[in-house]
């Protein structure tokens, strides 16, 4: 079987802002980047993927762009880039960026001129809308439609932005309302307008021209809205369910938030057209060579069209969506999606990761508060042994911990402080829950700066210098890479063989996927089927020992390829040892 390069890759995210610090400002830059690649080289992953890296005022943490073909000024220059990219590839390494479609920053010059008059050559880039008239001039109907949400006549409906209160915004200059799926300072292109897309085209190459690998494609189920624009159904603010998703405490009341949070969306999020869009971009990927790629930042497999002519891939979310990590939500996810790609095309290639720069750090999400680096170990053999490309996000190869922060002066993500203003200021909710609140759901809590070595800012950044968000001080306790690197019993060293073992197997990157043992709650037990090899995978979620019988298989051999602790005693096929909390992988004959 011949795979591409990003279907046996393992993907590495790089959050820049937070990675390293080349010139000792507190940020991240290229500079920090291109000196890390030999380590990240020595962990043994294969492609880079780039949290945005372009100018941005930083209200959505670089996912407000307000210039597609440069380089943030606090990242370097385009040349850093150049060099980067350069450095990155000598050593064997991939890189793709994050290209937001959706929308751009409001300062984007763009946007300047777009809502600067109604009639600008780029009038018509955003999607504006007319005020509505007041209520006695619409109609005579008693009822409110739910139109002045947030106490503001004339706004479009009552579409709300998933990040900051209401989708519209009042833009004086052409006494009209702009529309944002996320925070008014980042409006929706139009889609509908072709010169919008052959702008994002010629971005696009840009890039590619100067030899990225390829992209990953933020938020595309935002792109198009509902040509009708109806009001939603339901009777709350964002702010208010933000606040019922805290305070649910029943498994009714978080299916009822969770209701109202897709009823709240369902003109707003993946609309068609989003299909022939993707294939536009696909065929201009594919005019490049070197097997450039796309993957969605959606789980809906049908954006990998026909198998061959929209994605590459979309993120296997499902999977990461669990409170905790339990061989049956593994194994319940790969019947289901596994599933779902055959449908696509029997080449349609799965893609898992369990933590990006959104969701709470895998010690947080899947731990016990006991047994959280054991449970980590088998996060990371669980997306490595699995079939498909695994992404991983920066720090959880030392075990960094979500950091909650205790000042709401120190947030930086603005989700959060709107959340705890519109709490405290308008629904009268106490500031200390609120700050409480604001600091799980913030996502600065997964952002902090990477951790390198016990010295001061955790060798982020020079003594000194403050960083831009707070450094977790738990790196003086062995949370670091300098000191994981040298310690063979560290999460580093155990990601750093994990990797090295899927590298040089055969059936863990082609092979096909078999669930063996499947009612064991505490193991998860599954084969790799390839051509050339087979492997028989055992990881024991439980803290007691586990003896396992796999007589039932048709093999006669085994033999051990990698295990998290000791060898097993027996290698017999009807008597497997696997330690608590083991991994055991083994190729059978
Ligand atoms: C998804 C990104 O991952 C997230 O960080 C961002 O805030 C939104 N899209 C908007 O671009």
């Amino acid at each position: 079987m011949t795979l591409k390069w990003w279907q046996t890759a393992v993907f590495y995210q790089i959050y820049p802002r937070s990675f390293a610090d080349g010139n000792g400002d507190g940020i991240g830059d290229f500079m920090g980047m291109t000196a890390k690649l030999d380590t990240l080289k020595e962990l043994g992953v294969d492609a880079l993927w780039l949290s945005p890296h372009f100018p941005s005022p930083m209200w959505d943490c670089g996912y407000d762009i307000s210039d597609y073909t440069s380089v943030a000024p606090e990242y370097g220059t385009l040349e850093d880039f150049k060099t980067f990219l350069e450095a990155a590839h000598r050593r064997g390494l991939r890189v793709i960026l994050d290209l937001a479609l959706n929308h751009t920053s409001d300062e984007h010059a763009w946007f300047l001129e777009s809502k600067s008059s109604r009639d600008n050559p780029k009038a018509d880039w955003y999607v504006w809308m007319d005020p509505l008239p007041p209520p006695s001039l619409r109609d005579a109907s008693p009822v409110s439609n739910g139109r002045n949400v947030g106490g503001r006549e004339g706004v479009p409906n009552n579409w709300q932005s998933c990040f900051d209160g209401p989708a519209w915004t009042y833009a004086p200059e052409r006494r009209q309302y702009y529309y944002h799926y996320f925070m008014k300072q980042q409006p929706d292109l139009n889609w509908q307008n072709p010169a919008v897309k052959q702008a994002m085209w010629d971005a696009a190459r840009f890039w590619l021209d100067l030899g990225v690998d390829g992209f990953r494609l933020d938020a595309i189920g935002t792109i198009y809205e509902h040509p009708d624009m109806p009001d939603h159904p339901v009777p709350l603010t964002l702010a208010e369910m933000r606040l019922a998703s805290d305070r649910a405490k029943t498994d009714a009341e978080r299916k009822q938030v969770g209701d109202y949070w897709r009823e709240m969306f369902q003109y707003q999020y993946g609309r068609p057209g989003v299909h022939d869009l993707m294939k536009e971009l696909r065929s201009i990927l594919d005019e490049y060579d070197g097997d450039r790629m796309l993957v969605g930042e959606d789980d809906d497999v049908n954006y990998m069209g026909d198998g061959k002519d929209e994605l590459h891939m979309v993120f296997n979310f499902p999977l990461m969506r669990a409170d905790r990590l339990t061989p049956a939500h593994i194994r319940r996810n790969q019947a289901e999606r596994l599933a779902a790609l055959a449908k696509v095309s029997p080449q349609a290639w799965p893609c898992n990761t369990l933590g990006n720069h959104d969701s709470p750090r895998i010690h947080n999400r899947y731990g016990d508060g006991e047994h959280d680096r054991e449970l980590a170990r088998l996060s990371l053999a669980t997306v490595l042994a699995l079939k498909g490309t695994p992404f991983l996000y920066n720090g959880e190869e030392i075990g960094m911990t979500d950091f909650y922060l205790t000042d709401i002066s120190q947030f930086k993500d603005t989700l959060a402080t709107w959340y705890y203003r519109e709490a405290v200021e308008k629904l009268g909710v106490d500031p200390a829950e609120a700050l409480h609140n604001a600091a799980r759901q913030t996502r600065d809590k997964c952002r902090t700066p990477m951790q390198w070595q016990d010295a001061p800012n955790g060798g982020f950044c020079p003594a000194g210098v403050a960083p831009w968000l707070p450094v977790n001080p738990d790196f003086a306790k062995g949370v670091n890479v300098a000191d994981q690197r040298v310690d063979p019993a560290s999460l580093w060293t155990f990601y750093q063989e994990m990797l090295a073992a899927r590298k040089s197997n055969p059936a863990l990157l082609e092979g096909d996927y078999l669930p063996l043992q499947e009612n064991s709650e505490t193991c998860l037990a599954f084969l790799r089927r390839a051509d050339s090899q087979t492997c028989l995978v055992v990881l024991n979620f439980s803290d007691q020992p586990d003896l396992l019988d796999f007589s039932n298989l048709p093999y006669r051999e085994m033999q051990l390829l990698f295990t998290s602790g000791r060898p097993p005693r027996s290698m017999a096929l009807d008597a497997i040892q696997v330690d608590r909390f083991g991994v055991l992988i083994a190729e059978v004959a």
